[in-house]
Parts: C-alpha cells; structure tokens; sequence
C-alpha cells in the first residue's frame, strides 16, 4: 500500500488553499502527522486526500489514479474522520455503525448483520466505550462523541485512514489509548494512516512521518526530528520553542513565547 500525492490544489470555490502540495510518498504501515497552524490548510488537504474537494493534480492509491473516481470507489479503500462530527444524528453509537458498514461496503463486501454488529462491539470493546453501544450519539460527551466517530471510521477496515483530529477532546488515557490503537492497526494491515494532531508530543512519539503544512504550503516533511526544529517551529507558527528529550527519549517540544 501506498499513497502518492503530486502537485495537488484544493481551495474552495475560487479561493486556493492548497496550491500544488507535493507529498514524499506515504508508505503502508507508517503514521503520517498532518502538523501546522490554524487555518493553515490541514483540513483541507486531509478532506482533498478523501476527495471530498474538487482538486487539481494527483492522488494516486498503488499506483492507481484516485481523482477521477467516485466517492462511493474511494470510500471502499478510504475511511474519513472530520474534525467535527456532524450534531443532531438520532441514532446509537451501534446503529451509526452499522450504518457506516451499510453505507459504503469495503474491499471485502458486506458483512451479514450479525457479523457487522459483532465486528462493531469488538471495535467499541477495544476503545473502551463498549458500555455506549446502544446510547444516542446526541447524549455522549464531547470526548465518547470523538470515539464513536472514530469507530465509524475504523469498522470498516479501510486501507487509507484519514483523521482530522481524533484525540483533541480526549483525556490523556483515551488519547495514549487511541493513539496506540491506530498505531496498532495501521502496522497490523499496512494502513495508509494520517492524522492530523495540534499535539507535538504526540506526533513525535507516534507518527513515522510528520508534514508541517504552513499558509498553504507544505514547509517540512520528513521523521519528527527532521521537521521538529526550533527553526521551522519559529518560522511557521511563530513561536520561540525547545526541543528536547526527555528522560523517555521522547522528543518534547517546550514553546515558550510567542515571536
Ligand atoms: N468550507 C469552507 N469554505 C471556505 N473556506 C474554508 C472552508 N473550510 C476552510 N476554509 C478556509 O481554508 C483555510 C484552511 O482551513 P483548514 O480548515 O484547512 O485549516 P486547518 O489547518 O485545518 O486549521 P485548524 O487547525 O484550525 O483546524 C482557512 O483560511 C479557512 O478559512
Ligand atoms: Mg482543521
């Protein structure tokens, strides 16, 4: 597995956010941290890799063109999860994914109802929110919301992952726990997984890759301790920060001042 995206514009309407991003090939396997100010275009190159934009350029999945094809042909190796997951869905965390199964059949086909109920407690079981099974999307906490909707994205066994944000409202437990689990997926199957995270530390210790994307462009691409340096970090989100090790050996970035 492998992803390759060449020259790819994505913008809205006619505004462009994204002009011609180049991407070091993303390999099956690998985490790759989509890192980068506010506003800076993440969302949208992640939202670009799932074709959910009009693009211009290439995104190509083994070697095969993904731009031309429908969203129903993506969404069978593709799984998305945006950064804010949609209000007022009147189902369960079960309904919505066995819902998520029914709508877009992967690679494998469709699984029978009891398998796809199965497969979907098994995944809620190994989130830790198996007890929020049969509870309304609409009364979960911000941070159980973030875990079912990863869910959806996760049981439909996709072999690109695209996460826009997936730890944001989680505690530290749920983040080391979600973190753990995506990395465990993606070694286990070969995923194609990128994630888009605010949280340094956290790319540095998980991601095999990291793409800091600044007003548009990609400014650095590259392992944690290629693109983590207090001169990128000065350059593109403007502040004053350290790099170090702690006594893990875990790259930490310390900010410590505005520019
Ligand atoms: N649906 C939209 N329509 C028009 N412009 C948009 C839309 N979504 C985002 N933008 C603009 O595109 C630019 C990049 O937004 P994007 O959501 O990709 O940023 P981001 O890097 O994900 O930021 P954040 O860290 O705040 O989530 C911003 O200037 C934003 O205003
Ligand atoms: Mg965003």
């Amino acid at each position: 597995m492998r992803l390759e995206v060449e020259r790819l514009t994505l913008g809205y309407g006619r505004r462009t956010i994204l002009a011609e991003a180049s991407l070091e090939p993303l390999p099956g396997g690998a985490i790759t941290a989509l890192i980068g100010p506010n506003g800076a275009g993440k969302s949208t190159l992640l939202r670009g890799l799932a074709g959910l934009l009009p693009a211009r350029g290439s995104v190509r999945l083994d070697g095969e063109e993904m731009a031309g094809q429908s969203l129903e042909r993506r969404a069978r190796s593709i799984a998305y999860m945006p950064q804010s997951l949609p209000q007022g869905v009147a189902l369960t965390v079960m309904e919505a994914l066995v819902g998520a199964l029914k709508a877009s059949p992967t690679a494998e086909g469709m699984p029978s109802a009891r398998a796809a109920a199965e497969r979907a407690l098994a995944l809620l079981e190994r989130l830790g929110i198996a007890e929020l099974a049969l509870v309304g999307l609409d009364r979960l906490s911000g941070g159980q919301r973030q875990l079912a909707g990863l869910a959806q994205a996760l049981v439909r066994r996709p072999r690109v992952l695209l996460l826009d944000e997936p730890t944001s409202a989680l505690d530290l437990r749920h983040q080391l726990g979600v973190m753990r689990l995506v990395r465990e997926l993606t070694l286990q199957h070969g995923l194609v997984t990128v994630l888009v995270v605010h949280d340094l530390a956290l790319a540095a210790r998980f991601a095999d890759r990291v793409v800091m994307i600044g007003e548009g462009r990609v400014r650095a691409q590259g392992t944690p301790e290629e693109t983590l340096t207090p001169a990128m970090l000065a350059e593109v989100y403007g502040v004053s920060a350290r790099v170090e090790r702690c006594s893990h050996g875990h790259l930490q970035v310390l900010a410590d001042a505005p520019l």
